[in-house]
């Protein structure tokens, strides 16, 4: 338990520019700093991230109400009380009063939840990994498996794939250290074959290339080219698939644009994917369907699961209700993790035991929209998570993640 002694938000500008919230926590004997990350394929069943909505600042993505509900509303509340992080997020919920957290902002809540987590840890003389896996009667840690996103598409390239983020997934390295040495001779190869082949060089929000190249499966083939190139191979590098395919869903149709305009089905979408498992060492497939195309990841997972792992994310949105429904349909065997989908860390933690129970892989992720935080990083050791997301290792707020996951193995003595 911890006293919250003062509690404020202020505005910083996340890894794209836009507007998000930092908030500062002190309790009796603690203190945290915590900031928010941000979505640009947002869920539709995502907790509310509150935004001004006055276009002439920002395009409407200023959070000045979200900060004035945790400097006003929130504060008043909590100033002077005794919390655990379990009573604390229930507490804020409570407050807020909505299913989705939109009265107060789940960008604002978790903020404070994040904040608290920090201070609490720092009370107890603990690493934040410690505290969180303790919130899961967790002591003892193993490091994810980090997923480098190299080629970015969909909503986060101007002219890219559709695929949103083709990830590279060193498995066959111990350390951390030499993974993301890895991963960034990747980058390098694959710079370079783009040169070569007259494409761009530009970056997508993650931090890796972003060009427009003329299909999805050329991804594939570079990504391939560019790990034959370093001098490695396919069975110590694999390919990890983020298709979110709720951003080009439309009229009970997948659109896709990559090498012109191409309208698929459910059933030709499923037959793209039994080839891209058949043909590219892929691992994982994230969100092979729109966010309610439940019928579309129960096929999927019935033709696949028994090959890669079928991911939820917009699907499951780090909800335990959404999650239970998708155990239940067989339409995944792994979900995303992603703390801001629904906005406290409680609740996350629920999200990741309803998962497991049902033997399910779990991905713990950071957002397109970065800031400096890494929290993840150390969420993903506290609960032991199977994989990270957090982008390149090119960009500033996606290389402090992967930089805590190196001093963490450090301090847990793994190498
Ligand atoms: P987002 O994308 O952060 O832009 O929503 C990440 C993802 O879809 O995994
Ligand atoms: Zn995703």
């Amino acid at each position: 338990m911890a006293t919250i002694r003062s509690l404020s938000a202020r505005e910083i500008l996340d890894s794209r520019g836009a507007p998000t919230i930092e908030i500062e926590l002190q309790t009796a004997h603690g203190s945290g700093i915590a900031s928010v990350p941000s979505g640009a394929s947002v869920g539709a069943h995502e907790a509310l991230e509150l935004r001004d909505g006055d276009l002439s600042v920002y395009g409407g993505r200023g959070v000045s109400k979200a900060i004035a509900g945790v400097n006003e509303e929130i504060a008043e509340a909590l100033l002077g009380k005794e919390f655990d992080q379990q009573s604390l997020d229930a507490f804020l919920s409570e407050l807020d009063g909505t299913p989705n957290k939109s009265r107060l902002g789940a960008n604002a809540i978790l903020g404070v939840s994040i904040a608290f987590a920090r201070a609490a840890a720092t009370e107890g003389s603990m690493p934040l990994y410690a505290y969180l896996g303790s919130l899961d009667n967790r002591h003892s840690f193993t490091l994810p498996q980090p997923l480098f996103n190299i080629l970015n598409g969909g909503k986060h390239a101007a002219h890219g794939i559709d695929i949103q983020e083709s990830m590279l997934a060193p498995i066959g390295f111990e350390t951390m250290r030499e993974k993301v040495a890895v991963a960034m001779s990747c980058v390098g190869a694959l710079s370079s074959l783009l040169k070569e082949k007259g494409y761009g060089t530009d970056m997508g929000d993650e931090g890796g290339f972003a060009p427009a190249l003329t299909s999805n499966d050329e991804a594939l083939d570079l990504l391939v080219a560019a790990i034959e190139q370093t001098g490695h191979t396919t069975e110590q590098i694999k390919l990890a698939l983020d298709v979110a395919a709720s951003s080009f869903y439309t009229e009970g149709k997948y659109v896709l644009k990559a090498g012109g305009e191409r309208v698929m089905t459910r059933d030709e979408m499923l037959r793209w994917y039994s080839h891209t498992a058949q043909m590219y060492p892929v691992i994982s497939i994230e969100d092979g369907f729109a966010e309610d195309d439940w019928d579309g990841f129960t096929a999927l997972t019935k033709e696949l699961s028994n090959q890669l792992l079928i991911v939820g994310d917009d699907l499951t949105v780090t909800n335990v209700g959404r999650i239970a429904t998708a155990i239940e349909k067989k339409a995944a065997n792994a979900c995303i993790i992603k703390p801001n989908q629904i906005g406290s860390i409680t609740e996350a933690i629920r999200a990741v035991q309803t998962a497991r129970a049902a033997g399910w892989k779990i991905f713990a992720s950071h957002r397109s929209g970065e800031t400096m935080d890494t929290f993840i990083a150390d969420f993903s050791v506290g609960l032991s998570c199977d994989y990270l997301k957090a982008g390149a290792p090119t960009k500033k707020e996606r290389m402090v993640k992967y930089t805590r996951l190196m001093e963490i193995e450090e301090e847990l003595h793994l190498v």
